[in-house]
């Protein structure tokens, strides 16, 4: 048996009950260790709390205003350490609870009129949550601030655009950067469209069923910053809905992040040599003196796994509740404040790792016209020039870039009378469109890679996210 056990039954709920409880149910039911987080959230909803119940006239003018100034100690007392939790008390509803009684004496007991801890925690997850939807938003939005500064800077470089991680056609450094750009745009969009779907409030739905106080839910909604109560009582304290949405959100971005992480793992190889990454992003290796990992890289690769792995734990949680609101729902929050915590830190740091890195121009370039990268660009000018229907173009050119492969060289590197002992309509005006920098200038059709339209997209984001 525990000290708690030993002790009187429990002060908040324990009317009914002749002994406290096991060490063991103290364990698994206490949150404290965790819900603590949500200490300032508590606070808050709980002042919101005890002034509409003063202005409605349940309780006195007197005991608000202590409640709310015990409640403020609290916080202090919260924020500077000098806080003592206790398990016994369960969670961060019951310690601040038992705090204020400390302090204030009897009108501590009155705050919890008109409420219950369902309403209660319902509340204070959803203002954390909505909180990290907006660190989300500025999170992406500083990550989309770098990657559209390096889309600037190099708007006409050219490097390869691979499909199957082969080299395809060239593109420019700026398109590369920009299409991160957009991924992160729709991402920033789906925070910002569950924000506002989340954004009602629960307190006032009570236990489960409303209650038969007056009460103004409106005004407590207005005091927190959310749009309007929750309609439906049984709906507010049982559905975690908008910790679903944040999480899927959380797993659409991290998945993103970690195609960028993989692509900046791979530049920064000895063998690709795209990117130089900044000191300050990389680590080395103990035994190995030349090494330079590309850790940070790495690690928001993997950070994927554990928001995902929120996600799913959560939506198995929640699956086959029925109404209203139970106890399984507390183990909602460790995976969000984890995968919140790795969504965070994920997007500071690739926001310094691409406002850090270098692009190695010069073998960006080489690698560019490497790999008969401009075949399509030649194969389109048959189709232009000579009027050849593309089928037949791509077969010419095919056959134009077996005969550079096998004398060891790039399609601009053979001669004109070469060209023409596969097509002997072939011009030397084909060579202007075998260069990389013609190619990507070439590619004006809206949404594609010349530096034109590269600027113009650099433009219209930089209006967008100010
Ligand atoms: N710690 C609980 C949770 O996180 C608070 C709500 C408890 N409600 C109850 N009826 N036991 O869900």
């Amino acid at each position: 048996m525990s000290d708690a056990s030993q002790q009187a039954a429990n002060q908040m709920w324990g009317g009914r009950f002749s002994s406290g409880v096991d060490a063991i149910m103290e364990a698994i039911n206490a949150s404290i260790d965790f819900d603590r987080r949500l200490a300032r959230q508590d606070i808050e909803g709980s002042r919101a709390h005890a002034a509409m119940l003063a202005a409605q006239g349940i309780l006195t003018d007197s005991d608000a205003a202590a409640v709310r100034e015990g409640l403020l100690t609290i916080l202090s007392e919260i924020e500077g350490g000098s806080f003592t939790f206790s398990k016994a008390l369960e969670d961060i509803h019951m310690n601040v609870e038992a705090r204020l009684k400390e302090l204030i004496g009897e009108p501590a007991g009155r705050l919890h009129t008109a409420r219950s801890r369902n309403d209660q925690v319902a509340t204070d997850f959803r203002l954390w949550v909505r909180d990290q939807y907006d660190a989300a938003i500025s999170g992406i939005e500083a990550l989309q601030g770098a990657l559209i500064a390096q889309a600037e800077a190099g708007a006409d470089w050219v490097m390869p655009g691979f499909t199957h991680l082969q080299v395809a056609q060239p593109v420019t450094w700026g398109h590369h950067m920009l299409a991160y750009v957009e991924m992160l745009g729709r991402d920033a969009g789906r925070f910002r469209d569950a924000r506002a779907r989340m954004n009602e409030c629960p307190l006032g739905a009570a236990a489960l069923a409303g209650t038969s106080f007056p009460i103004d839910r409106h005004a407590t909604a207005d005091a927190l910053g959310f749009d309007r109560p929750c309609a439906n009582s049984l709906d507010a304290v049982s559905d975690r809905d908008f910790a679903l949405e944040f999480l899927s959100a959380a797993s659409i971005c991290a998945m993103h992040l970690s195609r960028l992480a993989e692509e900046l793992v791979i530049w920064s190889s000895a063998q690709f040599r795209f990117v130089t990454l900044s000191d300050a992003f990389s680590t080395g290796s103990s035994i190995m003196p030349q090494k330079k990992n590309p850790d940070a890289a790495e690690l928001i690769r993997a950070k994927i796994g554990r928001i995902f792995g929120a996600n799913v734990a959560l939506m198995t949680v929640m699956k086959g509740l029925p109404l209203a609101y139970c106890k399984d729902t507390q183990e909602d929050k460790e995976p969000v404040f984890d995968a919140a915590d790795s969504l965070m830190l994920s997007l500071a740091a690739m926001t310094g790792m691409v406002a850090d890195m270098v692009a190695n121009r010069a073998v960006l370039e080489t690698a560019a016209a490497s790999g008969f990268s401009t075949a399509t660009d030649l194969a389109d000018w048959l189709v232009r020039e000579l009027g050849l229907p593309f089928r037949e173009a791509h077969h010419i050119t095919g056959a134009l870039v077996a005969l550079a492969e096998g004398k060891g060289c790039d399609l601009p590197d053979l001669a004109l009378a070469e060209m023409q002992s596969v097509h002997a309509g072939i011009t030397e005006g084909v060579f202007d469109v075998l260069g990389v920098a013609n190619s990507v200038a070439s590619r004006r059709s809206y949404g594609g890679t010349s530096p034109e339209r590269v600027r113009e997209q650099v433009t219209l984001w930089k209006e967008r996210i100010g």
